[in-house]
């Protein structure tokens, strides 16, 4: 009589626990889910399509694996540097999609994209949010100091904001803009390296050289946005 109870309370148990870990696992995946939903948001408003957040984070991946960083910092960067250009959700359309060159005033509306995205994410308690903050704010800086909000220089810029950086020039640079071509592999490769020790990172650039390989079928893939955005983080 006692051995049935007790099996009785054991399946009880069982089946609860089963219900719990479901429902925390559902809890973390939307979590994950709406923050990347968040970032095709701000890149629908920009006119692309969505594969920009994909690559950025897929070529983030690569450049902090070269540079062997901790699987967690791989992961977080991953995650969150999709959420670079949030900020972008506030600038107005008739800047953003203006067709032809910015007026120096509109230039200055712009940059303030990087700003506005760190106010939205600030004061989280969340790793990955506080990462978004610093890579929102920072991943215009430049490696001589000429970039901006703040004109940061060299090491002074967080690492994931000089990871961004490179990343991000890099697909801007072989994509087609309204007011550029797409240019090649090999030509962006070139631009990269003539721009290591100004615009960016050296040890960043060398790293993204030494997986030059990988990079290159990211930059072919035709990535899907959705797969990428319901991807379960670890
Ligand atoms: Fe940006
Ligand atoms: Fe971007």
């Amino acid at each position: 009589m006692k051995t049935s109870r007790y099996f009785e309370y054991r399946t009880k148990i069982d089946r609860a626990y089963k219900e719990l870990k479901k429902d925390y696992n559902e809890a973390r995946h939307s979590y994950s889910e709406m923050i990347m939903r968040l970032a095709l948001i701000a890149e629908l408003k920009d006119g692309s399509t969505g594969t920009h957040i994909v690559k950025v984070a897929e070529y983030c991946t690569e450049i902090a694996r070269g540079m062997g960083l901790p699987k967690k910092d791989v992961d977080y960067l991953r995650y969150a540097s999709p959420l670079h250009d949030v900020g972008k959700l506030i600038i107005p359309d008739s800047i953003l999609k203006k067709k032809g060159g910015l007026t120096p005033e509109e230039r200055e509306i712009v940059k303030k994209h990087a700003q506005i995205g760190a106010e939205v994410f600030e004061g989280s308690n969340l790793n990955l949010l506080k990462i978004a903050t610093m890579i929102s704010l920072t991943h215009h800086e430049r490696w001589d100091g000429t970039g901006y909000p703040q004109g940061l220089k060299g090491d002074d810029i967080p690492l994931f904001g000089r990871i961004v950086a490179l990343a991000d020039v890099f697909d801007a640079l072989t994509s087609k803009r309204p007011y550029k071509r797409a240019y090649g592999f090999d030509e962006a490769i070139s631009i990269i390296k003539e721009e290591s020790g100004t615009h960016f990172d050296p040890d960043v650039v060398k790293s993204f050289m030494k997986r030059k390989k990988t990079i290159r079928k990211i930059w072919k893939s035709k990535r899907q946005i959705g797969l990428f955005i319901t991807e379960q983080m670890p």
